[in-house]
């Protein structure tokens, strides 16, 4: 692609005269646009660059790993990574939490001081990396109204960190050509490529108290989920995953009598994220998924499919 080869050659000439020698940090989510912004920056400016990855223990099965493995030492990268494993600390403060919005705040507020504390560590910063795209541009200009759910990656972490400039060089760009500079740059096909996935992460897929019990049958439950769509070749779905009702019902396995959680499939089509309807996963995909997930899943007896659109429901439960 002619026109991704020339904004990719061009931003990071473009940030290698802004930066010149000074250091740049960024907060790397392992999402398509802080990966996408921090490789850029990893070939404009190499180890002048600080990655900070905070694994706050709500992250999909073995994602942590995952982008350790492409941003880490052993990676195809030149930048300096940091992997803070903060789960603990997270599941500490979650503990005992059950209000969506009290359980938000925390871990937004939790992320911003262990960003801080890591901050600190390194020191005077000149830059700080943001993956900004155009379409947050337009949203945070508009000034939303109603805040329906706090949405913890917007705003809010530049306070708490000692840098001279913000850089966003992202923030000209729609989705998809993020992610075609993301190939343009050799990023791999299932980072260039991932849906959404929510800041609070697991944390608002899990209705109620986050316990590790819990984020263990979450995220295998939505791994085996993943794992059927992609066998079944299904594509265009806006959003898919599973989530943890905090219902715990009868159930029978053998002889023995069961009291086990549910776990719930949602699966939308959308183009925009702001309404969205549940998406026709033929039967017998959600057949054996949901045969796997009580097979596999220890703690788990009913699996339920979410029939509900935008409005009246969200895509996330929290
Ligand atoms: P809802 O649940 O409001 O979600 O219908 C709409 C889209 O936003 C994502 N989402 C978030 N993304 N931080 C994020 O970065 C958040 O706190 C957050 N809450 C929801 C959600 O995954 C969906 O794509």
């Amino acid at each position: 692609d002619w026109k991704m080869d020339s904004f990719v050659e061009s931003a990071i000439q473009a940030m290698r005269e802004k930066i010149g020698s000074g250091k740049v940090l960024c907060a790397l989510s392992g999402g398509v646009d802080s990966s996408v912004a921090a490789v850029l920056l990893s070939k404009a400016v190499g180890r002048q660059l600080t990655c900070v990855f905070v694994d706050h223990g709500l992250l999909r099965k073995n994602e942590g790993d995952e982008v350790e493995a492409v941003f880490g030492p052993n990676g195809p990268y030149e930048l300096n990574f940091i992997r803070v494993n903060a789960q603990e600390r997270y599941y500490e403060k979650l503990k005992g939490v059950t209000e969506p919005e009290e359980k938000r705040k925390i871990i937004g507020e939790e992320f911003i001081r262990v960003f801080e504390e890591e901050a600190k560590k390194i020191g005077a910063v000149d830059f700080l990396v943001q993956g900004t795209i155009y379409p947050d541009v337009i949203e945070s200009g508009l000034g939303k109204s109603a805040v329906i759910k706090s949405h913890h990656n917007v705003g809010g972490l530049p306070d708490y960190v000692d840098f001279k400039e913000i850089v966003e060089p992202l923030r000209l760009l729609f989705k998809d050509e993020v992610r075609a500079a993301g190939r343009e740059l050799g990023i791999p096909e299932y980072l260039v490529s991932r849906q959404p996935f929510p800041g609070p992460g697991l944390g608002i897929r899990i209705i109620g108290e986050v316990t590790a019990e819990k984020v263990r049958i979450v995220q295998d439950a939505d791994a085996i989920y993943r794992e059927e769509i992609a066998k079944a070749g299904i594509e265009g779905l806006g959003q898919y995953f599973a989530a943890l009702s905090n219902m715990r019902s009868v159930g029978v396995m053998g002889d023995e009598r069961t009291y086990d959680y549910a776990v719930v499939l949602r699966a939308v089509m959308t183009s925009d994220f702001m309404t969205a309807e549940a998406a026709e996963i033929p039967w017998d995909v959600l057949h054996k998924v949901t045969n796997r997930i009580v097979n596999e899943v220890k703690g788990v007896n009913r699996v339920f499919y979410d029939c509900t659109g935008k409005p009246p429901a969200t895509i996330e439960f929290e």
